[in-house]
């Protein structure tokens, strides 16, 4: 079984690749295998909003949006890490989201001529069955709506969502600073969290 962990930022050392690395070593340590994909240096434009992958099933936009979306599609688990910009997750992981959801729900389902989304005889996503936990990292406020931008994501994507004793989020980043450390409770959160992905994958993915 493969967890795979998406980090968000931008920045070459960063909080959320960070948080993310740690919470990949306690899957490993639980057996799971993993893998980080770090958004940084990819090149993965905005949805275009164009409507081919409802046709053709591959995205129109060529770049490095392919070879992550295999990544995902391989996964059992998606981990993804998100700083928080304006109480969002930043642009370039949402035009990956985007991409992904859409065209995770083209891969599978075929749409009869014309009935729009009653068309389909509903055959998953995907996604459907993966096993989703976020993570989001912001210095202060805005959290919240972030985490919740990606439970949205898993939501309407056929994921089952991973919990932990709190939410997914590190304190950390004032002024820029890398210092995960500084917020020691996000630990306990994080390493609960992979103890609770692993056993949901042993049980649902065995
Ligand atoms: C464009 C931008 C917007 C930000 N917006 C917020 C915000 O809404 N709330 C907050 O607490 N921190 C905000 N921050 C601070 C980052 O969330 C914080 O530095 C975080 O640690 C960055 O994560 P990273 O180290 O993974 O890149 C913002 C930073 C940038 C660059």
């Amino acid at each position: 079984m493969k967890a795979v962990g998406i980090s968000g930022s931008p920045r070459e050392k960063s909080n959320s690749r960070s948080y993310l690395e740690f919470t990949l070593k306690a899957l490993e340590e639980r057996g799971i295998g993993t893998e980080l994909v770090d958004l940084r240096g990819l090149r993965v434009e905005e949805c275009h909003g164009c409507y081919s992958c409802a046709k053709s099933r591959e995205c129109a936009v060529k770049d490095d949006f392919q070879a992550v979306f295999a990544t995902m599609r391989e996964a059992d688990a998606i981990l993804i890490a998100a700083p928080v910009y304006h109480a969002s997750i930043p642009g370039k992981l949402k035009g990956l989201l985007d991409r992904a959801g859409f065209l995770g729900r083209w891969t599978a389902n075929d749409i009869a001529a014309g009935q729009g989304s009653a068309g389909y005889q509903w055959k998953g996503t995907a996604f459907s069955g993966k096993v989703g936990a976020p993570i989001t990292v912001a210095r202060r406020a805005g959290h919240a709506f972030a985490f919740a931008q990606l439970l949205l994501w898993y939501g309407v994507n056929d994921f089952v969502v991973s919990g932990s004793h709190y939410w997914n989020v590190g304190v950390a980043g004032k002024g820029g600073a890398v210092n995960p450390e500084e917020d020691q409770e996000a630990y306990g959160i994080l390493a609960h969290q992979a103890e609770n992905i692993a056993a949901l994958l042993k049980k649902i993915r065995a």
